[in-house]
């Protein structure tokens, strides 16, 4: 991997700090003309749309430089990273992030692939979650905050939980889980809860006892939790009854309740409803408590005031979590992580590419339900003995000024958050940061590809031109970064991720396994060729799903044990540069990024097909300004149904049974789908039409007339053919 050296002088090479954005991003596109191939070449390749063009449309941006004092204080700053953690030295070099954890017991396996491509981490080795994030703290900073909560109502002061408090407060709800609840060690238990302190209480009391916490984003609906909850086959839901959102206290327990009902219909009993309150002795919930069933935890937790629980010693890979995310079929799946090689990880990844150190404010403004929340919000950050921010609601409330009041306010010099939030804040308020005194020493953009002017603007306006940045690239299945700038040492560049965090190795693929060489210019399927300590486990209950959805695909030989058998498909395009850095280019498959959050379009089919008009349905993705993509659906109705109503009918299935996150932007009726003449949907063309993009050849389709038809109805009588469509866009729907 080629490593861009610094300038021996360390000058921070800005993108001239002098000069106002709009005139920025005017030179950006005058330099892309620059690189753009002459005419002839440029219509040779519209004709024939390859991989080549793809990186074409993407300019090399130039790079820039860490500042010093970053660098004075960062974690790591020793370039023999890359020699520490390279190939030869794999995969025992993990053994670093392993030792950063307190073990019961000290593994004697590092990597065991006797079950390939099961990989267990730390073999041999004994310890507990909870005890590393919070009870191994107390002697040294027990009177330090763990938490600071920032409720979303600006006039509530911010509520400081020191590690002394979460201890005690863990171990209460640990002996409420266990005495009142009856839960054992290795149970499942669904948590549908937003941003509160309560929720990583009661993920920490999970792990305390060895149970497997299974935390459903608040967003969702309560069909969508009860349908987690019931392929996890969790028989306790803890909720809460409401939570503030654009300054509205919300009701959440009526979700619970929905949850219950369609949990049961999929044949899994739930018989404890555990329902915490925002505001202590009030209830924000219309729906009253079922008897026998709903318990306040509150006031059950008085009877467990002040007990210790100790904390149980699990083997290293026992499973401490589910995360369900969108795949490529209808399900969501729920990937199972584990406890030794999973905190390891994301121990290591928090030390030396969030560069935390204990007496940092740390601020991850992303929502612990999702898997950034779990790693970065409470498990990284706790295992190092962090101080992190937990703040309640949407980025933007009151307006585009408050998390830049919440930073000055409380000095917090590290930043996390998604380009989805950045682009919201600097559409809404670009000046805003600059009226606020608060410095970031360290910025990190993570979920969708970041457009190098949305980076220049964090970069220059909210990082004040002091903060370095690390876009990190990862998803729920990996548990920590893979692909990301070490701070200290490598150049950022904008719009690339950047080359593999220590220990990672990949590599791109083409259709054929044929490696895709860095500084090719053309883009492949992205690829790990190792396994990692945060890689998940399994897909809970589907081991076949597992092998088969993430391993099949590039596998060179079923039965081997030798993990160089087994590159991990991550299901993402991206380019190698001749530099060593990766861009992402988005998802390859039938998952749509909405907002940073995955949604699967068979997901969204599936539930506009219970709308009983539907015959056929089809969602495709489209570009957003600030949502990155949104999902547009396209269906036909069952013959002599009526057309009124269709689409509230088909928006207010989406949102009861996934919730308001998947909500389309547009849902089209059509009067027939696009077909192969095998009777296969041609979503490539509706996502052509939705996105303005040619439609190609359409003559050979069953029934090429409607394709006309379809976008006069959506574009209009003159429709435009737009040129610089993204790349994911341009191939969603390809496979068929
Ligand atoms: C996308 C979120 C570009 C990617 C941690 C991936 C990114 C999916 C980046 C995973 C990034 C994540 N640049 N694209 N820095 N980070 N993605 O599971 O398509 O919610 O496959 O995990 O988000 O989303 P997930």
């Amino acid at each position: 991997m080629a490593v861009v050296p610094l300038p021996p002088s360390f000058i921070i090479i800005t993108a001239h700090p002098e000069s106002p954005f709009d005139r920025e991003d005017e030179r950006n596109q005058n330099t892309m003309a620059d690189v753009r191939v002459p005419k002839e070449k440029e219509r040779e390749q519209e004709t024939e749309v390859n991989e080549a063009q793809i990186a074409v449309h993407w300019k090399e941006e130039q790079y820039y430089y860490p500042n010093p004092k970053f660098i004075g204080q960062a974690n790591l700053s020793d370039p023999d990273v890359n020699e520490r953690f390279g190939e030869k030295n794999f995969p025992e070099c993990f053994r670093e992030y392993g030792d950063l954890l307190t073990w019961d017991h000290y593994w004697h396996t590092t990597l065991d692939t006797s079950d390939a491509p099961f990989w267990k981490w730390f073999v041999g080795g004994k310890l507990n979650v909870s005890y590393n994030c919070v009870d191994r703290h107390l002697a040294k900073y027990k009177n330090k905050a763990a938490f600071i909560f920032v409720g979303e109502l600006e006039e509530d002061p911010p509520v400081a939980i020191t590690y002394q408090e979460l201890y005690h407060r863990v171990n209460e709800m640990a002996a409420l889980l266990r005495d009142f609840a009856g839960l054992k060690t290795g149970d499942r238990v669904t948590i549908h809860m937003p941003v509160v302190p309560e929720l990583p209480i009661t993920m920490l009391a999970c792990a305390r006892l060895g149970l497997i916490h299974s935390v459903v984003f608040g967003g969702f609906s309560g069909e969508a939790c009860g349908m987690r909850a019931a392929d996890s086959g969790s028989r306790v839901l803890i909720t809460i009854d409401g939570y503030y959102r654009n300054g509205t206290l919300t009701d959440h327990k009526e979700k619970a309740d929905l949850a219950v009902v369609l949990a049961e219909k999929e044949g899994q009993k739930v018989d404890k409803v555990l329902v915490w309150r925002r505001h202590r002795g009030s209830y924000a919930s219309a729906k009253p408590m079922v008897e026998g069933r709903d318990h306040f935890v509150d006031d059950v937790l008085k009877n467990y005031a002040g007990q210790k629980v100790a904390p149980v010693s699990m083997p290293s890979e026992a499973p401490l979590f589910l995360m369900y995310t969108s795949g490529t079929t209808g399900r969501p799946k729920g990937c199972q992580h584990g406890s030794g090689g999973y905190l390891a990880y994301v121990a290591g990844t928090s030390k030396y590419i969030q560069d935390i150190h204990p007496e940092d404010v740390y601020w991850c403004m992303a929502d612990i339900g999702w898997i950034t929340g779990h790693s970065y919000i409470v498990y990284g950050p706790l295992a190092l003995a962090a101080t992190s921010i937990l703040y309640e609601g949407v980025p933007n409330y009151p307006d585009a000024g408050r998390p830049w009041r919440v930073a000055q306010q409380l000095d917090v010099n590290i930043f996390h958050t998604s380009p989805t939030a950045i682009r919201l804040l600097r559409k809404a308020g670009p000046d805003e940061p600059k009226k606020y005194d608060y410095h970031f020493k360290h910025m990190t953009t993570v979920g969708e590809p970041i457009e190098p002017a949305v980076w220049k603007w964090y970069y220059e306006v909210v990082g004040k031109g002091e903060a370095v940045i690390v876009d990190t690239w990862w998803q729920t299945e990996n548990g920590g970064f893979l692909c990301s700038t070490k701070p200290a040492l490598d150049p950022m560049k904008p719009g690339s991720a950047g080359p593999p965090v220590p220990g990672i190795y990949p590599i791109i693929f083409d259709e054929h396994a044929q490696e895709v060489k860095a500084g090719s210019g053309k883009a492949g399927n992205i690829c790990i060729r190792n396994p990692w300590p945060g890689i998940f486990q399994t897909i809970w209950g589907d081991r076949e799903r597992f092998v088969r959805q993430y391993y099949q695909k590039y596998n060179k030989d079923p039965k081997s044990k030798d993990w160089r058998d087994w590159p991990y498909f991550a299901g993402d395009g991206a380019v190698h540069a001749a530099d060593g850095y990766f861009r992402i280019l988005g998802r390859v498959d039938d998952v749509i990024n909405v907002a940073g959050h995955r949604l699967g379009t068979k997901e969204l089919e599936s539930v506009c097909l219970t709308v009983s008009e539907i015959a056929e349905a089809a969602v495709v993705p489209v570009a957003d300004e600030v949502k990155g993509r949104v999902p547009e659906v396209y269906v036909s109705l069952k013959p002599g149904v009526s057309k009124a109503g269709v689409e509230k009918k088909i928006t207010d299935a989406i949102e009861t049974q996934i919730g308001k996150i998947a909500r389309p932007k547009k849902v089209h009726v059509v009067p027939d789908m696009p077909k192969t003449r095998s009777g296969k949907i041609m979503r490539r063309v509706l996502s052509a039409i939705s996105n303005h993009m040619d439609t190609g050849d359409v003559t050979t389709l069953a029934n090429p007339d409607v394709v006309e038809q379809i976008r006069v109805m959506v574009q209009g009588d003159k429709p435009v053919v737009k040129k610089d469509v993204p790349e994911d866009l341009k191939r969603f729907g390809e496979e068929q």
